[in-house]
């Protein structure tokens, strides 16, 4: 297996050549882009991980114009990346070598909202962000949310099958997305919008599209099912002694807060030090060695602040959790959150990290991120653990000072081996994308990526779209 951060030789594409070009600025006015300066953002990633060298960014603003450059490409052979908001972790959203990047940026148009149903149809290329406030205005909020929210689009939410903050009481993507059109490699146009909650003729076909990372298609419209904004949102924030403590009140808070606990998430101490230290953040409780942020979502405040504080006069007094704060208006709700949701951008000062996204049974995940320390030993600069503990999903994270081939190759199969043997999944919820692809066989059976392969081969038989991508090297 080849370490997950050596790039792979590239395919036998054709070049982008001059014909090429005039067929694209004709197509897309001022859209097709070969500025070096203007592609420099298109060809890294979010983490500054991997890099490519693509010359050309198209910025379609239609289904059709999409349809044109893929049945364009796909008959001349060119590799497209598709690209959202360039906020994916595992780089999947930037070119390996140089593909053309089909940026969805400019198809940011809401299409309709049905406030009875809650049913939002869009373009792909709309910022999550940008579509919650429109929710909101009309009494919903998006099923998910994200700390990219600011940039990524539900485009790419929908490639990734991202998961996110909220999961936990809304479910996955794959329940909630209703509907979607995608332009296949050879430029047909697939139409499977539908805004029905039920619908059973035949093969769920989007389904195939959720969490595929622009390999089978390119997402060009999302019809998703948004709920009611809820009356009342608290959020806590407390402070554990054990990880044993923090399962026990996530127990507590799933029988005492019901229906109504609509995220539980963790953060180690490490992950309070690079806060306080990168982002000058202040725990708001006293220093602990694990944190919880608790979001109830609710229709009325005084039933759930009831709940709540019957949940928290427990969890105290049963000596689980040893301090704690909680809030009720905006403001201070969003400073709670800042805690967990900018662990990410922390670790970005912190040094080189490397992410590991894990799926175990929930009782084991904490043993990871201890038994990588006790591994690592010195050889690391911070072992982190925080995550999605409603959902048993760990993100771990390693910095070095910078990028470090030896730490690597002492993280990696040690942390893919060690999630095996539980029969957790090596990408809980980032995807596969370029450095996880190869690692695939850890978390799927060898029958499972054989057919994968051949799915991919019957919907992108030149395999033009972003390759490289998901897929193990081996298959090709
Ligand atoms: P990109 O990064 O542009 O692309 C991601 C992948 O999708 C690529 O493979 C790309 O080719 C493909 N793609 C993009 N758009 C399309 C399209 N229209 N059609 C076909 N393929 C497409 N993820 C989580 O699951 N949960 C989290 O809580 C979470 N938090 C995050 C917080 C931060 C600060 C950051 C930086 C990332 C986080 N992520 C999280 C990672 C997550 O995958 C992305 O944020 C998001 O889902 C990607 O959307 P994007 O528009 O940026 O897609
Ligand atoms: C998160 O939950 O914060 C995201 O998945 C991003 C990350 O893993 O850093
Ligand atoms: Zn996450």
């Amino acid at each position: 297996k080849s370490l997950s951060d050596t790039p792979p030789p590239r395919r036998p594409f054709c070049r982008v050549t001059q014909e090429d070009l005039t067929f694209f600025r004709t197509l897309l006015p001022g859209r097709a882009i070969t500025d070096p300066d203007l592609l420099e953002s298109s060809n890294v990633d979010w983490l500054k991980s991997v890099k490519g060298s693509s010359e050309v960014l198209l910025r379609p603003q239609t289904t059709e114009e999409v349809s044109q450059i893929l049945r364009y490409c796909n008959s001349r052979n060119l590799a497209v990346n598709p690209q959202g908001g360039n906020t994916g972790l595992v780089g999947g959203s930037v070119p390996v070598h140089d593909e053309i990047v089909l940026s969805t940026a400019l198809m940011n148009n809401i299409l309709r909202f049905d406030d009875v149903s809650g049913i939002l149809t869009c373009q792909s290329g709309c910022i999550l962000e940008n579509l919650s406030l429109y929710l909101e205005e009309r009494g919903h909020i998006m099923p998910l949310d994200l700390g990219a929210k600011g940039s990524c689009q539900i485009g790419g939410n929908v490639a990734t099958n991202a998961g996110g903050l909220r999961l936990l009481l809304y479910g996955s993507l794959h329940g909630t997305v209703l509907g979607l059109e995608v332009v296949l490699a050879n430029g047909q146009v697939l139409d499977c919008l539908s805004t029905l909650r039920k619908d059973n003729t035949g093969y769920d076909l989007k389904q195939l599209f959720i969490g595929s990372e622009g390999t089978l298609g390119v997402i060009t419209a999302v019809s998703i099912l948004c709920p009611q904004k809820p009356k009342s949102v608290n959020v806590v924030f407390l402070g554990c002694e054990t990880f044993e403590q923090l399962l026990k009140t996530f127990q507590l808070s799933r029988s005492m807060l019901g229906e109504i606990l609509s995220a539980f998430e963790f953060l180690d101490s490490e992950c309070l030090n690079l806060l306080r230290t990168h982002l000058k953040l202040h725990n708001p409780i006293s220093d602990c060695p694990f944190y919880i942020v608790i979001e109830t979502q609710g229709s009325d405040s005084n039933h759930d602040e009831e709940k709540l504080h019957n949940f928290l006069e427990e969890a105290m007094q049963s000596s689980l959790v040893v301090d704690g704060t909680v809030a009720t208006e905006e403001a201070k709700i969003k400073a709670l959150w800042s805690m967990r949701e900018r662990i990410t951008e922390a670790l970005t000062h912190d040094g080189f990290t490397y992410k590991y996204d894990i799926s175990l049974p929930v009782e084991r995940i904490y043993q990871l991120v201890t038994d990588m320390r006790q591994h690592l030993g010195e050889r690391a600069k911070s072992v982190v653990g925080y995550g999605h503990v409603g959902d048993g999903n760990l993100h771990l994270n390693i910095t070095s000072p910078a990028k470090n081939p030896a730490l690597l190759a002492a993280i990696e199969p040690f942390v893919y081996e060690w999630t095996a043997k539980f029969q957790g999944s090596i990408s809980a919820e980032h995807g596969l994308g370029l450095k996880k692809r190869n690692y695939i066989y850890y978390s799927k059976s060898s029958q499972a990526v054989a057919l994968m392969g051949t799915i991919k081969a019957i919907l992108d038989p030149n395999g033009i779209l972003n390759p490289y991508k998901t897929l193990p090297d081996n298959l090709r």
